[in-house]
């Protein structure tokens, strides 16, 4: 409100001093009045630096308080991201999740800092100068009038081209920012493709990013030009109407040099205002673009609170489909609670989706899940995660110490516990290096191997109190040795827990009560090792 009022002070400074044109010209000039020439110097000066005032009030706390709303906008935008419901990403590509959550934010605030600090000075500005035109000499205001459906048409024709292109400038931003994305995350492997053919795919990109800026720039100056273009005929007609008043008597020449300079002011403003408000047009897809994400699918948070398993694990039927694609089919099963279950089948038989169900990464799969009598769906979503351990082959590592990524889950957790988890993961990279437990790790555990990761992956496991471990081929990476001294660990801390493992070496099972068997989504048999012939 306050920068709004800078505005409004702005603009009464600027006719102020339009008005004083004609006494400079008429009293001073003219008329050769030295006193009126003093006072009328100070009253300029005061009045430009009223006008300062304004420009100083709006020009911070505009930026400022719209930076304080971009701030809210990014905690809410993460907030609708890590709460997103997972089918709101299938199928996305994350690069343009994370341009819209970038540059869009960028782009709107560039914007609103255009919007705001313009449009409100501008538009008092045309007010106030219409005003100031027509009290002035309506007549020579009427020339100017003819000039209006120009900027009209100009506006509306232009206005489109550029809400389109400015568009098009940012789709071409977030793909740019998705192959940058991509290829810098795999660059190790990108490194081993054909170098042309990933520089062709980049130029592609590229150019159309730049011929979307050229549309925008070229559009941009055709529209501003076009308002000044329709101005000089304006000014010449008002020129020529004013000058023959003026030869005629009719007005002094200080009038019609006021009205010139109220008349410059005014165009210059609308050409302003114009671009301001075709920055409003420009805005619309911006922001549809970042309430896109704003209206994410949201996962609930209300629901009956999960503490313990006391019973049994229950599949009633289940079927899960995704886009006509059967990902699993009619799977019942019952788990009773402290049960090692081994789960084998071949690469897209549906094992990682039947676990997955467990945590809740896919909704609305058909049939029942029971935990203890009640359905997965009626639980509280959070209080299931925290008492389920899953140890899978994608380990999330950010970019911090090793013990930070362990406290990713339990924040509290004592130095003693640490250590203690990463001996159980035989983690002993860790304490081979000079920093312990603070040691770095790269972004995605970059300088971290396969195997050292997935450690990481089974030390957070034993930091947690879970009631379901979930392990997901998540020893893949280890060596044999290894994999089973871990193995040991987790049979033994979790001893009493009810644990599912998704294994392709069958001696990583040997210790299981049950085995199921999945094929193309239908688990096809059950029973134990020896049953199964395995
Ligand atoms: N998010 C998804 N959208 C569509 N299809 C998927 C998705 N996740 C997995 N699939 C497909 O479902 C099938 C089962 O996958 P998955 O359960 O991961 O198999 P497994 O763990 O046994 O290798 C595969 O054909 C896989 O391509
Ligand atoms: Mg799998």
């Amino acid at each position: 409100m306050i920068s709004l009022l800078g505005s409004i002070i702005e603009a009464a400074s600027l006719s102020g001093l339009t008005f004083i044109i004609k006494d400079v010209i008429d009293k001073v000039f003219i008329e050769k009045d030295l006193e009126k020439l003093k006072l009328i110097v100070f009253l300029i000066l005061g009045l430009a630096l009223l006008k300062q005032f304004g420009f100083i009030l709006k020009e911070y706390l505009f930026p400022l308080s719209l930076a304080k709303v971009v701030k809210n906008l990014r905690e809410e935008i993460f907030h609708k991201i890590i709460n997103a419901d997972f089918s709101a990403f299938f199928g996305k590509k994350h690069g343009d999740i994370i341009s819209r959550a970038t540059n869009d934010i960028e782009a709107f605030r560039n914007s609103m800092i255009f919007l705001g600090i313009d449009f409100f000075t501008q538009s008092f500005t045309v007010v106030a100068m219409i005003f100031v035109l027509i009290y002035m000499d309506w007549k020579l205001f009427l020339i100017f009038l003819f000039a209006t459906p120009l900027f009209v048409v100009s506006f509306n024709y232009f206005g489109e081209k550029r809400k389109k292109y400015s568009k098009k400038v940012q789709e071409s931003a977030a793909e740019y920012t998705q192959f940058l994305n991509q290829v810098i995350s795999g660059l190790e492997t990108v490194k081993l493709f054909r170098k042309d053919f990933i520089l062709s795919v980049f130029r592609k990109i590229n150019e159309t990013f730049f011929k979307n800026q050229r549309k925008n720039a070229l559009y941009d100056v055709f529209f501003l030009s076009s308002i000044e273009i329709a101005s000089y005929f304006a000014a010449t007609g008002i020129i020529l109407y004013g000058g023959i008043r003026i030869i005629e008597g009719e007005i002094t020449t200080g009038s019609l040099f006021s009205f010139l300079s109220a008349l410059l002011i005014l165009v210059n403003s609308i050409q302003i205002l114009q671009r301001g408000l075709l920055q409003v047009k420009v805005v619309t897809p911006i922001i549809e673009r970042i309430q896109y994400i704003l209206n994410l699918p949201q996962e609930k948070e209300e629901g009956l609170e999960f503490q313990t398993l006391k019973n049994s694990i229950k599949y009633q039927n289940v079927s899960l489909k995704i886009e006509n694609h059967y990902l699993l089919k009619d799977v019942n099963v019952e788990i009773k609670r402290g049960l090692k279950v081994g789960i084998v089948g071949h690469t897209g038989s549906g094992k990682s989706s039947f676990v997955k169900l467990l945590y809740g990464i896919y909704r609305d799969y058909k049939g029942e899940i029971y935990l203890d009598e009640i359905e997965l769906r009626q639980y509280n979503l959070a209080s299931i995660r925290n008492k389920v351990a899953v140890i899978s082959q994608d380990v999330f590592i950010f970019n911090d110490t090793v013990e930070n990524n362990l406290k990713i889950v339990k924040p509290d957790a004592t130095e003693e516990e640490i250590v203690q988890a990463l001996k159980k993961a035989k983690a002993d990279f860790v304490f081979k290096h000079k920093d312990g437990i603070k040691m770095m790790v790269g972004e995605r555990g970059s300088s971290l191997s396969g195997g050292e990761r997935q450690r990481i992956a089974i030390a957070r496991i034993f930091l947690k109190n879970p009631e379901i471990v979930i392990i997901d081929e998540g020893t893949s990476a280890l060596d044999v040795e290894t994999e089973k001294y871990v193995m040991e660990e987790i049979y033994s801390h979790f001893s009493d827990k009810t644990l599912l493992i998704v294994a392709h070496r069958l001696k990583t099972l040997e210790r299981c009560d049950k085995i199921l068997f999945f094929e193309n989504g239908k688990l096809i048999k059950e029973g134990t090792v020896k049953d199964l012939n395995l």
